[in-house]
């Protein structure tokens, strides 16, 4: 990719997890409109649900995520507490004991939880709903706070997939972002979770991090691929010390620029396609026969705040502070502050802060944006038909997109688009011509590349 290009198009664009995006959620769509949300689902609809543990041992400067160091377990305690009563308040407000297809524990590290406060949370969630038996449950893992016994407990409680973080294994790198973590540490876990016949495994790995290079990441890429993960995700480090004050602890001049991360990028993803792997949406790789490569394929990939997944059930329900749902109706975020949050739900009260109902139109970008990401290509036609609209209503849009088209990002057959091999990277800002909200101004985001 030409020099020009990335500078031209290194846009502040969003990730696209939703549509509309988080910065237009807004006040208006608080608990009672959430409520009234729920209780209106048919109760036959099945469910997936996110659940959030806003804690970790140490904070990685480099991490975007919301989440609190602790070194303590009675934060964790309280937390959970109000977790459990989180549940109790949603069930109380849907129409029916419904079904989960997918459970999905996040963070924050869901590893910093005790295995006896794991098992008491599932045996909750299966007191209140009924997890399908060929549900989806993972779980996202921090290897240095991994045992054994954590081990034991998700295959007792059902675990069918684990996502584990390891971000680089160089150690000048592991060093700047304060996340000391050895290769073979990472590989004893690997081989506990198979050992426990969790086989479904994704690795997460960033590039643009401090001090990366070409060659250090590609080192990284090797020792990953001598574990032999099912699915690998490979994040371009989003630096937003605006919003995080702890990445102001990473010095600026070891940040790649530009021009290194889109090298980075592209010789990661040579090696892990040598490696045999497939890929996937924009960061994702996946092992021919994953169901996430698969769903690839087949033009089944979805994409929601997890990022790209095999889920396409029509009701996500978040929980946890900062925990962000998805109804048919529109979208919900729960309160980000932890002390606030379990005040909220001390007091019987749904935590939800913003939001947004979506309108048809929503709908219809969210869909044509959706399909740019999953499958690097759009039919405006098809898509729009399916919402009683049509290509011809995108004429702003498509003479928008011709700068795009110039540059040989992406390339335009009538109503139909097709990212161009070089232009995939760069997709986000094809979505972002079709982004209503985009003007308005609020929000900002980090590199497209
Ligand atoms: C919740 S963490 C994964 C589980 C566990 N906390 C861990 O780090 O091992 C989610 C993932 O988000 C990615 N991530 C965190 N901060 C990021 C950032 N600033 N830019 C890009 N990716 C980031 C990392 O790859 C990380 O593994
Ligand atoms: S990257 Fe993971 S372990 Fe590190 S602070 Fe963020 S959530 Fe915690």
């Amino acid at each position: 990719m030409e020099n020009d290009l990335i500078e031209r198009y290194d846009l502040r664009v969003p990730r696209y997890t939703s549509y509309p995006t988080a910065p237009h959620f807004g006040p208006s769509v608080d608990g009672a409109v959430y409520a009234k949300w729920l209780g209106e689902l048919k109760p036959e609809t099945e469910v997936s649900l996110y659940l959030h543990i806003a804690y970790c041992a140490q904070m990685c400067w480099f991490c975007g995520c919301h989440t609190k160091a602790t070194k303590r377990y009675a934060p964790v305690q309280r937390y959970m507490k109000a977790l459990h009563a989180e549940i109790d308040l949603i069930a109380g407000r849907l129409p029916a004991r419904m079904k989960l297809r997918h459970v999905h524990l996040g963070g924050g590290s869901p590893t910093v939880l005790k295995p006896k406060d794991l098992r008491h949370l599932f045996a909750h969630l299966r007191e209140r709903f009924d997890v399908l038996p060929d549900a989806e449950i993972s779980i996202e893992l921090d290897p240095r706070t991994t045992t054994l016994d954590y081990v034991k407990a998700m295959a007792d409680v059902g675990v069918t997939r684990a996502s584990v973080g390891v971000q680089d294994f160089d150690p000048l790198v592991q060093n700047t972002i304060n996340r000391i973590q050895s290769a073979p540490l990472t590989a004893r876990v690997i081989g506990w979770l198979r050992g426990y016949g969790i086989d479904a495994i994704n690795m997460d790995l960033c590039y643009g991090l401090p001090y990366q290079t070409v060659s250090s990441l590609l080192e990284t890429i090797d020792l990953a691929l001598a574990m032999a993960p099912s699915r690998i995700a490979l994040f371009g480090y989003a630096h937003v010390p605006w919003m995080k004050r702890h990445m102001r602890l990473i010095p600026l001049d070891s940040l790649p620029d530009m021009r290194e991360r889109w090298a980075q990028h592209e010789a990661a993803e040579r090696h892990l396609k040598q490696g045999g792997y497939v890929a996937v949406g924009l960061d994702h790789f996946a092992r021919p026969d994953d169901a996430l490569a698969q769903a690839a394929q087949s033009g089944d990939l979805h994409r929601n705040f997890q990022g790209y997944t095999t889920d396409d059930a029509p009701v996500l329900i978040g929980l946890g502070a900062s925990a962000i749902g998805s109804l048919p109706q529109g979208y919900v975020a729960n309160e980000v502050a932890i002390e606030r949050y379990i005040s909220d739900v001390d007091e019987g009260v749904l935590p939800i802060k913003r939001g947004v109902a979506v309108t048809q139109d929503d709908c219809l970008r969210r869909a044509i944006i959706e399909q740019l990401m999953c499958r690097m290509e759009v039919d405006l036609d098809e898509v729009a038909a399916r919402f009683g609209s049509s290509g011809e209503s995108f004429a702003r849009e498509l003479s928008a997109l011709s700068a795009l088209e110039a540059d040989h990002i992406v390339r335009r057959d009538g109503h139909r688009l097709v990212m161009t091999d070089e232009g995939k990277p760069l997709v986000r800002a094809v979505c972002a011509v079709f982004d209503s909200y985009l003007s308005s101004g609020a929000g900002r985001h980090s590199a497209a590349v």
